[in-house]
């Protein structure tokens, strides 16, 4: 998404949770934390008895059941923080670019000119490249878990760059930024959203995608898809193109990614409300309909105005579901419930190019990030990790109805198996204690809580899939600072979850897990609260179960900051960071690797990606952070230093690094960088020499100069694995 969460007109700058809950919680809390405490640093020592058991020392995959062997320090050399507009890999390591925005898909497709002239987007790389993963392919191209040198990249293409309405790189002049938007611009930034599915081969020496692969596909903002799980075939998701209520159309601002132990692709659904229009007299024509309440909690008060206006470029029927209003006389017949068809996870299956796209509506709807699943275990459910990205969301569980059959690591059909195991089961949200537990509050009608509130009315399990804040609301889970991706320790099962940042965190609500607001300065200006982030880490005490106890791993810091307010893991120049985002652990080697998409400490460095061998929950010990006369108390995670947690790369201008995927050997690992030269200012998009990037071209990838969000690739010169 976009870095600076303090622009105007940022649509990624979501806060709309104003509810008091945690409040109360912090009362209770805070009364069990006294006797908590009394028992000895009851989180930092209670941590080994409740946390899982250690797996073995070997690193498995649960998506592909690859094993390699585990990193146990790292070996590469830190690399120094950079403001160049290039990439930056350790000694030792090269970086290839393979996939930009706007290269060809199809045979026939001309080669990108990238000035702003292209068209055909559908069967080119969409924009800002985001979450991916790895689906591997053998040599006569049936799928692989364990051959190294072809396979198939799945990449979310979240956004695009813009400044007011327009994406301003892909139209000749940089487009329209008034109302009503051309539809020809339109057509365009419809079709630059969405996901791509690409083949990638390497000759031995270097990667390259294919250009006509029959496995290449675009997914976009328009292509059909369908709802499956409890919020399908039900009142709130009618609408005009679909009048039962069980299709819809298109993916928008795809972030994260998960690979399911059946072998299938999901990706999230972020900041998708930014994309509709609601207009003033809304709230009034609704009248009693209780989704107001909800529209306004998704971010989507009467008057708001979408990110890119799109719902202004025609009659026609792919402009206006764009308008979220509800301007006929019933739901079906207008687009007014369009927006609860977004907010999902999608699952698709990367080998089939036929295959038809089904948002997952029983894994709640929120600002998805990534899905982190545990390793599946015969005879238990399967359990997955989320976080909902904006200011002051939670954190949430799935636990599927049906257990594990390891027969379904590879099925005959992958999305039917998507259909047993994610249509049916049970969400819950994270409660944080002030002792260092946590506790899964149930989301279902069978919690009294959720069937009985006089906060929102939920008639059904089908609400507390569509309207899933308010249900985590209701049961007064923890305000958290941003939750983004997460990933599974597969040394120890635990799950680690990035916080990104909050400039709404302030003394007042400050908790244990949450403990930190300070300021940061940047040049001369003041940055507040939860400026750096932190990665908070949890251990259930059974995966499906409602226990957990948790520990922040990692505080993000500049190196010179207070050490007793702000620098609480001790970070120094070899691994200081902030806004962590993308986190992934590595199925070859257990390495966790880590990726900002920072605004805050972008005066000293474009944003990063670090690699790291964590231990476990309850390895460091209880930390007081005083502010004024308010003492908080966290737990804070063992230490790094240079071979436990290093800065393994940096980007280039105003990129934010995301996605992560390796080959099963570990030998080769994809990234992406994302909105190079984000800064660029509209008025200056026939001016290259104004612009804030101008990478990929600059390092020798495609003509013009505009940047381009990008694939690349990261190998070790000795063919050694990444990290070591
Ligand atoms: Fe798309 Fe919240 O990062
Ligand atoms: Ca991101
Ligand atoms: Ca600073």
């Amino acid at each position: 998404m976009k870095s600076d969460i303090s622009l105007p007109g940022n649509f990624n700058n979501e806060d709309s949770n104003h509810t008091a809950n945690p409040h109360i919680d912090q009362v209770l809390d805070a009364r069990l934390s006294r006797r908590g405490l009394l028992r000895g640093a009851a989180g930092a020592a209670g941590a080994g008895v409740l946390g899982t058991t250690a797996l073995s020392g070997c690193a498995t995959s649960g998506a592909s059941g690859t094993t390699g062997a585990a990193l146990t320090s790292l070996g590469f050399k830190p690399v120094a923080k950079s403001l160049a507009d290039k990439v930056v890999v350790p000694e030792g390591y090269s970086a290839q670019i393979i996939y930009a925005l706007g290269d060809p898909l199809a045979a026939g497709v001309p080669a990108y000119k990238n000035d702003g002239s292209d068209t055909a987007f559908e069967q080119r790389a969409g924009d800002h490249h985001d979450g991916m993963e790895w689906f591997g392919l053998d040599a006569s191209g049936k799928p692989s878990n364990s051959f190294n040198s072809r396979g198939i990249l799945a990449v979310n293409h979240e956004a695009t760059t813009d400044e007011k309405l327009s994406s301003f790189f892909i139209h000749t002049n940089g487009g329209a930024s008034t109302l009503p938007r051309p539809a020809s611009e339109v057509d365009k930034e419809l079709a630059i959203h969405g996901l791509s599915f690409v083949e990638v081969q390497s000759s031995g020496k270097q990667w390259a995608y294919k250009t006509s692969s029959p496995f290449n596909r675009r997914v976009t903002a328009s292509t059909p898809a369908t709802l499956h799980g409890p919020a399908r075939g039900t009142e709130h998701v009618v609408t005009k193109y679909s009048p039962d209520g069980t299709a819809c159309r298109g993916t928008l601002n795809n972030c994260g990614t998960g690979k399911t132990p059946w072998g299938t692709f999901v990706s999230g659904e972020e900041n998708w409300y930014g994309y509709f229009s609601r207009d003033a007299q809304d709230d009034e024509r609704r009248k009693k309909d209780k989704q107001v309440q909800a529209l306004n909690r998704y971010g989507r008060k009467a008057g708001a105005a979408s990110r890119h206006g799109w719902e202004s470029a025609g009659p026609q029927d792919q402009y206006v579901r764009w308008n979220n209003g509800a301007l006929a006389a019933s739901a079906k017949e207008d687009y007014r419930n369009e927006m609860n068809t977004f907010g999902y996870v999608v699952e698709m299956d990367a080998y089939d190019t036929q295959a038809p796209m089904r948002k997952r509506t029983g894994l709640g709807r929120f600002a998805h990030e990534s899905v982190a699943f545990a390793k599946p275990v015969a005879g238990q459910p399967i359990v997955a990790y989320m976080g909902d990205d904006a200011r002051n969301e939670y954190i949430y569980k799935f636990v599927s109805d049906a257990k594990w059959d390891p027969k379904d690591a590879s099925p005959a059909n992958r999305l039917a198996a998507g259909d047993k195991y994610l249509d049916k089961g049970t969400l819950f949200a994270a409660r944080f204690k002030d002792n260092g537990s946590g506790e899964w509050l149930e989301l279902s009608m069978k919690n009294p809580v959720i069937a009985n509130s006089s906060y929102f009315e939920f008639k059904s399990d089908a609400d507390v899939a569509i309207f899933t804040r308010l249900a985590a609301d209701a049961v007064g889970a923890t305000k958290m600072d941003r939750p983004e991706w997460g990933g599974v320790n597969p040394r120890t099962g635990e799950v680690y979850i990035t916080l990104t940042n909050n400039s709404t965190r302030t003394v007042a609500n400050t908790d244990a897990v949450n403990p930190r607001m300070y300021t940061d300065m940047k040049g001369s200006k003041e940055q507040k609260g939860n400026v750096h982030g932190h990665i908070v880490r949890l251990a259930d005490a059974s995966p499906a179960g409602s226990a957990f106890k948790w520990d922040v791993y990692v505080f993000g810091a500049e190196a010179g900051a207070d050490k007793s307010a702000v620098n609480l893991s001790n970070l120094t120049d070899e691994n200081d960071m902030s806004s962590p985002d993308g986190l992934v652990f590595s199925p070859a080697t257990g390495v966790c690797w880590i990726q900002t998409d920072d605004g805050a400490y972008t005066d000293k460095t474009n944003c990063m990606m670090l690699a790291a061998i964590p231990g476990k929950v309850g390895d460091g010990g209880a930390r007081t952070v005083k502010h004024g006369d308010k003492t908080v108390t966290t737990y804070v995670g063992k230490t790094p230093t240079p071979t436990t947690l290093a800065r393994f790369l940096v980007g280039p201008r105003g990129c934010e690094i995301t996605g992560w995927c390796e080959t099963p050997d570990g030998r080769a690992v994809f990234i992406n960088i994302q909105h190079p030269g984000e800064g660029t200012k509209m008025a200056d998009v026939a001016d290259p020499a104004k612009y804030q990037s101008q990478w990929p071209a600059n390092a020798g990838y495609g003509a013009g100069q505009r940047p381009r969000s990008a694939t690349i690739v990261i190998t070790k010169n000795d063919g050694g694995v990444i990290g070591s």
